[in-house]
């Protein structure tokens, strides 16, 4: 891999990463008072900029930050200036700086960081994944890429002392919402199940991408949640973003998931994820 130069960008300003600083009263840092998101570079192309840039600014909207202007020159100047071939950039924005107090002042400048990540991508559909699953312990409104991501990483520490890839949480039915990070689709009946994106889960960008594409090859969807209850009937299941692509889910809770192989439409939909991605870079 090309050696990538340890820079970031901090409200507007490209700096070593070193050398950048952050207030301690940040209400990033005291209320994880903060979003963030994750964008896939790919030879040096920001993978999908603009949809991730409208998730963070609708998200930001939502909490009432303000907005700030210039993300997407940043992270081009950033891409360019750190020279990241491969990998992705980090971007977070914190409602800023204040003094402490629980209630936000409004209009203050929000702190926006940007990181360049180095990261090597699994090929499509190259991977075994194995998860657990687990009741959904975060909050109500997982649409929103908040920052607090205590649940995402207790959830993570169970996933690696069991020894496997991924975490699935779970609603009291059975319900299978997603993963720690990632979305979550089987194959039921001929349909492709995944959970509806009614702020129980993250809406995925690559979750966008992959039912249109399941639509153009005319694999049938249904935006349903997966169920526990149905998993002897799953054909085979898979895990989908921006870092994961798509890989198979091939053992859930110590058992085989259908017959414990990659799927045949799990690889259909892996290898248009890369064409399209290959199109759009
Ligand atoms: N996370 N669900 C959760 C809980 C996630 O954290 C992610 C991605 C996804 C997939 O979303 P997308 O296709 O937009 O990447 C689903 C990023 C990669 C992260 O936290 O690093």
């Amino acid at each position: 891999m090309a050696m990538m130069k340890p820079l970031c960008c901090l409200n507007g300003l490209v700096q070593p990463v070193a050398e950048a600083r952050i207030d301690p009263l940040d209400r990033g840092f005291l209320f994880g008072d903060a979003l963030y998101d994750v964008v896939r570079v790919v030879e040096g192309s920001l993978l999908h900029l603009d949809a991730h840039l409208a998730r963070l600014r609708g998200g930001l909207e939502r909490i009432d930050i303000v907005v700030p202007a210039a993300l997407a020159d940043d992270c081009r100047q950033l891409v360019a200036a750190s020279e990241l071939e491969t990998g992705y950039l980090y971007l977070q924005v914190s409602r800023g700086v204040a003094p402490r107090s629980h209630q936000p002042p409004s209009g203050i400048a929000p702190t926006v960081l940007i990181v360049p990540m180095a990261h090597l991508f699994d090929a499509p559909a190259s991977r075994a994944l194995r998860a657990i699953s687990q009741p959904d312990r975060r909050w109500m409104h997982c649409d929103l890429k908040t920052t607090s991501l205590l649940g995402a990483v207790m959830g993570k520490i169970d996933m690696r002392d069991a020894g496997v890839d991924e975490v699935l949480f779970v609603g009291d039915q059975g319900q299978v919402r997603e993963g720690g990070s990632s979305n979550f689709f089987v194959r039921h009946g001929d349909v492709l199940e995944t959970h509806p994106a009614d702020g129980r889960i993250l809406e995925g960008i690559t979750r966008g991408i992959l039912l249109e594409l399941a639509e153009q090859i005319g694999l049938p969807c249904r935006e349903t949640p997966p169920l526990l209850s149905e998993r002897e009937e799953w054909q085979e299941a898979f895990l989908c973003g921006t870092l994961t692509g798509v890989q198979p889910l091939v053992e859930l809770d110590g058992e085989p998931v259908a017959d414990g192989v990659v799927g045949a439409w799990t690889k259909q939909l892996a290898e248009a994820l890369e064409k399209r991605n290959r199109n759009d870079s």
